[in-house]
């Protein structure tokens, strides 16, 4: 048995800042902006908005697009690492809201990893015969982790969420994942809002951004070898590279290493900026609505994040 997407879904909150509008309040600059990151613009979220409400539109746009009923759902695995509580889980809230009462749900916390861990997690459930209808969603209000005043990392994240849906088939569909994480870079890149005291907690994103970017491309070509390597393919054969949206010149130099040229990358870092674990599946959303992404197609999705974590998805659309 095999697990295959069989559709998708994506929210943005309405409100757009441009870098333009944010160096109206923090030392910076659009130009310093799209030169280091690519980043034009970011979807910020009202102050009353959740993650589970995020999650909930994304997901019922998905379940629309499957063409299946939130009933048959037997799966929901939410990727954040901005929940709303610390529990209940932000997945049984969005349980509730999208009207099931039966699936197991359960929340994934691997920072802009979390979809590709997700993902993996749940073609396992399929793959074990656990689970027949899933949802893989992530959701994010990174606007509630940024210190608005540090210009190092405020520029750098959105608010938004995606989600797909994962049905069991006989067909070809999620070919392999690989997963990886190493504990001993966790002062690299973290959030310490934390239930313990001491001189380490600090409720906002902390970055040794040069240091996680020299790391990223490390970790991401080993991954994108890894993924080739196990089922015996090259870059040649692979149609669309989705990568994780954090910085454009990250993910340019992923795809030069494995070999695709650039316009086989989807880029939604430009409008979206880095929406950690809603970041793959948005792009995956807009690139099958815009019709590139087909049904048949080779997709190679991987992911780099705080932890470290790291990983990847080959799929057949
Ligand atoms: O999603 C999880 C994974 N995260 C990532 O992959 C992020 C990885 N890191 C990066 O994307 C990049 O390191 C950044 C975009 C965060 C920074 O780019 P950089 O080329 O590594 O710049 P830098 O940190 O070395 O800073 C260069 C200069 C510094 O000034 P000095 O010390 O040279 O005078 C910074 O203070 O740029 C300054 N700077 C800024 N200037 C204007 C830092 N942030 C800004 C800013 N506007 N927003």
């Amino acid at each position: 048995m095999n697990s295959r997407i069989i559709g998708t879904g994506q929210y943005l909150p309405e409100n757009i800042v441009t870098n333009e509008k944010l160096s109206e309040t923090v030392d910076t600059s659009h130009d310093w902006i799209v030169e280091r990151t690519g980043i034009c613009q970011r979807h910020i979220a009202d102050d009353d908005a959740t993650t589970s409400g995020l999650a909930y539109h994304a997901v019922m746009a998905a379940l629309k697009d499957a063409n299946v009923d939130a009933q048959d759902i037997d799966l929901i695995i939410l990727a954040t690492t901005t929940p709303d509580h610390t529990y209940p889980s932000t997945a049984t809230l969005l349980q509730e809201m999208i009207g099931n009462n039966h699936a197991a749900s359960f929340d994934i916390s691997a920072a802009c990893s979390g979809f590709i861990y997700a993902l993996g997690i749940a073609d396992n459930f399929i793959k074990a015969g656990s689970a027949k209808k899933a949802i893989v969603v992530g959701s994010e209000l990174y606007s509630r982790v940024l210190d608005w005043e540090d210009r190092t990392t405020c520029v750098l994240f959105g608010d938004g969420a995606a989600a797909v849906v994962l049905e069991a088939t006989e067909e070809e569909g999620i070919i392999s994942t690989h997963l990886h994480a190493d504990g001993s870079y966790k002062d690299l890149l973290s959030v310490k809002k934390s239930v313990i005291s001491g001189p380490d907690v600090y409720p906002y994103v902390q970055m040794k951004g040069n240091e996680v970017f020299r790391h990223a491309v490390t970790k991401l070509h080993e991954i994108v070898e890894e993924t080739l390597t196990a089922v015996n393919l090259t870059g040649d054969d692979i149609d669309w590279l989705i990568p994780h949206q954090a910085n454009l010149r990250i993910m340019t130099a992923t795809a030069k290493r494995a070999g695709m040229p650039r316009e086989k990358m989807i880029v939604t870092v430009d409008k979206h900026a880095n929406t950690s674990a809603a970041s793959i599946p948005l792009a995956l959303d807009v690139a099958r609505k815009d019709g590139r992404v087909k049904k048949g197609d080779l997709v190679l999705m991987e992911a780099f994040g705080g932890g470290f974590t790291w990983g990847s998805a080959l799929v057949r659309m």
